[in-house]
């Protein structure tokens, strides 16, 4: 019997879950009307219609992408009757629009153009349920879309770290997958040029490798190894081909004046010295740059710029213009020859030397206009004057946008303040690959406006776009190089593509469980903190305990334990905020379908202090306020780096905390740990005074404690200052703990206001 049953089950046929489309994709489309008619049904009987070789191409493509998201085989122009059609004569203003209209006997994918047509064909592919099925339901539906901007960029150092052509080709399909439409991709630099110009043959022969790198942010330790690589022409062209078949636009860039040491070790002639130079083994702004007043600097920048528009069909042409020391051209009798002869003159804030840096962005600017290009260039190429046609990308902040609109030029936004993917995504740096620094979670990426309030409406439309950066001293390989960029390509997209009235970055976090399993299935190795617990803590004084909140993305399942142990399926099921009153070490994980988040792991520990009602008198630095004074009496010690919201931070004002224990306590000590950063000019406690009081208003000075001069020895880490009270009853105790007021004379800040980290005050 029950060998009969197991074998009639066998047999039973696989009852296949209805899966179903859903269209609420990332970039979120402008409309998407769905409807209750009945729907196309997506399975191995469909054919994908297209007329044209291009069309034909795209069917392919999708034919591929559907394949990849459910594993079912649809073919192209077969005998089908249910079909997606692909078409391109969409009568729309913006080139880039397109609509789906799903009924149950088709699924229309028409664009303004090829371009819209592609990107919603990327919505139909992202609509999919990832797995292996037999069909999917699309259900019925209008959708309307088009992007908000017309430049949506991604750029790409490869210049710190080569990466060969299959990687660009993937990083390019990265971009498809999210709809940008522009690759800027950074082909020279101090530590490497990276492209063939048959001219300057050296360029790639010696100018591509550097004979080591620095370990770290600062010289001191190389690793001995010799690090390179080149992109012969034909290799560039075959990727430009690759990227226009996605609608991708290549734009080069060709970084100058500075940035130029790799190519002056190949040509020293045209630097100010004349050399030797090495390819840069350092990170940072060399002092060694392009001589200006030297004649074959200007036919070097003509002939590379000719080649490079040979090579690159791009009507933009990016040719740098950041951080161009004018060290060397103080000194030069060539440069300073230019700038008599040119009649340079200083003016407002800029030197002649920095406006020399304007007469070599001209010549740049003429030769790529004379190609009939538009020049495009960092937003130093506002310190001199340019052409109303050049664009400007603003990276120091928004200030250049600004102005560049200001003065009427069109402008990218790619501010390093929200666009820079080289920047750490967690604050909780111990687990991420060592990066360059700063901090741009999805969240920030996402809560960027590209369009400045501060312009007027005719100003506000040279905003063209945005793009992200990826400069890659710190990124060594391609799956770094995916692990910075994803999900912030997520939140970049959308920034980019979707109507800021339909932008909320809640309901961003609820779709974008669908875009990982995209990621999964194409093998992407992206940043998973998005699924990771998130854990809000509130001291409650009326309860003396603290409030634990737990979050994380929708369709996950929290388990718990406060004794430390490994949270397992068996654990507490997280349902609503809970509890603690003791000493606890809360460990908790979140499952979303088999994928297993990050262990969150909190110890909190009671003292007296704990959970109470806190003042501060003074208000901690404004990036640095966090959760306020309670931050400092959660039971829970900061730890880590000064930037986890542990800490808080001060700066020219006293952490001036008043504690009410409820009721007259007797109290032997109060501990506080200071957080050290001491090449960021986090430092030290100068002193700290502490009094008691038994009403609230009339304080007796219990102690007071000066620390004397920081200790030089001590860079990074915690300082543990532990206060000896005396032994008498009060309810209110105010602590006040002075940041060191001025750094001292060996400090890089020498003379500056010190910051001080405070966390968790203790009173035993
Ligand atoms: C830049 O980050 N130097 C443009
Ligand atoms: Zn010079």
């Amino acid at each position: 019997m029950k060998l009969f049953a197991s074998l009639f089950m066998a047999f039973l046929p696989v009852m296949s879950v209805a899966v179903t489309a859903d269209y609420n994709v990332i970039p979120l489309p402008n409309k998407v009307d769905v409807s209750s008619d009945s729907p196309f049904v997506l399975n191995s009987e469909v054919t994908i219609r297209a007329t044209g070789d291009e069309m034909v191409r795209n069917a392919d493509v999708l034919a591929g992408y559907i394949k990849q998201a459910t594993g079912i085989d649809v073919d192209v122009n077969g005998t089908g009757e249910k079909y997606i059609r692909l078409k391109a004569d969409l009568n729309d203003v913006n080139p880039e629009a397109y609509e789906i209209t799903v009924n149950k006997d088709s699924v229309v994918i028409n664009g303004a153009s090829a371009a819209g047509m592609f990107h919603g064909m990327q919505t139909v592919r992202k609509s999919l349920p990832a797995g292996s099925h037999t069909s999917v339901s699309m259900p019925a539906a209008e959708v309307y879309d088009f992007p908000r901007f017309e430049y949506r960029g991604a750029h790409f150092d490869v210049c710190r770290h080569f990466f060969d052509v299959e990687e660009v080709k993937t990083f390019i399909d990265m971009l498809a997958l999210h709809n940008l439409n522009t690759f800027h991709w950074h082909l020279s630099d101090d530590q490497g040029w990276r492209i063939e110009i048959k001219k300057y043959p050296l360029l790639t022969e010696l100018a591509s490798t550097r004979t080591q790198t620095v370990i770290g942010r600062l010289p001191g330790k190389w690793d001995g190894k010799p690090h390179g690589g080149f992109y012969t022409q034909e290799e560039a062209k075959d990727i430009i081909k690759y990227a226009a078949e996605r609608y991708i636009n290549v734009i080069p860039e060709i970084d100058l004046p500075g940035h130029m040491r790799a190519a002056l070790h190949a040509y020293p002639h045209l630097g100010c010295t004349g050399g030797p130079y090495d390819v840069w083994t350092e990170w940072g702004v060399t002092e060694e740059v392009l001589c200006a007043g030297n004649d074959s600097t200007l036919i070097f920048i003509k002939d590379v710029l000719n080649e490079i528009m040979d090579i690159f069909p791009s009507k933009y042409i990016n040719i740098g213009g950041d951080e161009c020391p004018k060290t060397r051209w103080k000194e030069c009798p060539k440069c300073q020859a230019r700038i008599k002869a040119e009649g340079i003159t200083a003016k407002g804030k800029f030197s002649a030397e920095d406006r020399l840096q304007g007469f070599i962005t001209r010549y740049a600017y003429n030769v790529v206009n004379g190609r009939g290009r538009t020049m495009l260039g960092w937003d130093e190429i506002l310190e001199s004057d340019i052409p109303q046609d050049a664009i400007v990308m603003s990276w120091r902040g928004t200030a250049g946008a600004i102005e560049g609109a200001r003065r009427g030029n069109r402008v990218v936004q790619t501010p390093n303040t929200h666009m820079y993917f080289d920047f750490y995504q967690s604050k909780d740096i111990q687990f991420e690959p060592f990066a360059i620094g700063g901090y741009i979670p999805v969240e920030k990426v996402y809560s960027f406006e590209p369009v400045p309030s501060e312009l007027t409406p005719e100003q506000k439309k040279l905003v063209i776009g945005c793009q992200s950066n990826l400069w890659t001293e710190y990124i060594l390989d391609f799956p770094q190089v995916q692990y910075m960029e994803m999900p912030r390509l997520a939140a970049l997209c959308e920034v980019q593509w979707t109507a800021p009235e339909k932008k909320n970055f809640e309901n961003f976090k609820n779709r974008i469980p669908a875009l990982f399993s995209v990621y999964d299935y194409l093998g992407y190795n992206y940043a998973k903190h998005l699924g990771d617990i998130s854990a809000t803590y509130t001291p409650v004084p009326s309860k003396k305990a603290l409030k634990v909140d737990f979050s994380t993305l929708k369709g996950s399942d929290i388990y718990y334990t406060l004794d430390g142990t490994e949270p397992t399926v068996n654990s507490t099921h997280y349902k609503k905020n809970f509890y603690v009153k003791n000493d606890a070490i809360i460990k908790a994980v979140a499952f979303r379908g088999g994928v297993k988040s990050r262990i969150l792991c909190d110890t909190i520990s009671v003292n007296a202090a704990s959970f109470t009602k806190v003042s501060l008198k003074n208000s901690p630095a404004e990036n640095y306020t966090f959760a306020g004074a309670p931050t400092l009496v959660d039971g829970i010690t900061g730890t880590g780096n000064y930037r986890t919201g542990r800490w808080l931070g001060f700066i020219n004002a006293d952490c001036d905390l008043t504690i009410d224990l409820g009721s007259k306590k007797t109290v032997n000590t109060l501990d506080f740990n200071v957080c050290i950063f001491q090449c960021d000019g986090v430092v030290d406690a100068s002193a700290v005074t502490v009094r008691g009081s038994v009403n609230g208003k009339d304080y007796v000075t219990i102690t007071s404690e000066d620390f004397g001069e920081i200790s030089r020895e001590k860079e990074f880490g915690t300082v543990t200052h532990s206060v000896a009270l005396d032994g008498n009853k009060y309810r209110y105790i105010n602590v006040v703990i002075s940041p060191t007021k001025s750094l001292p004379a060996w400090h890089a800040f020498a003379a500056s206001p010190a910051f001080l980290f405070i966390d968790e005050i203790s009173l035993k």
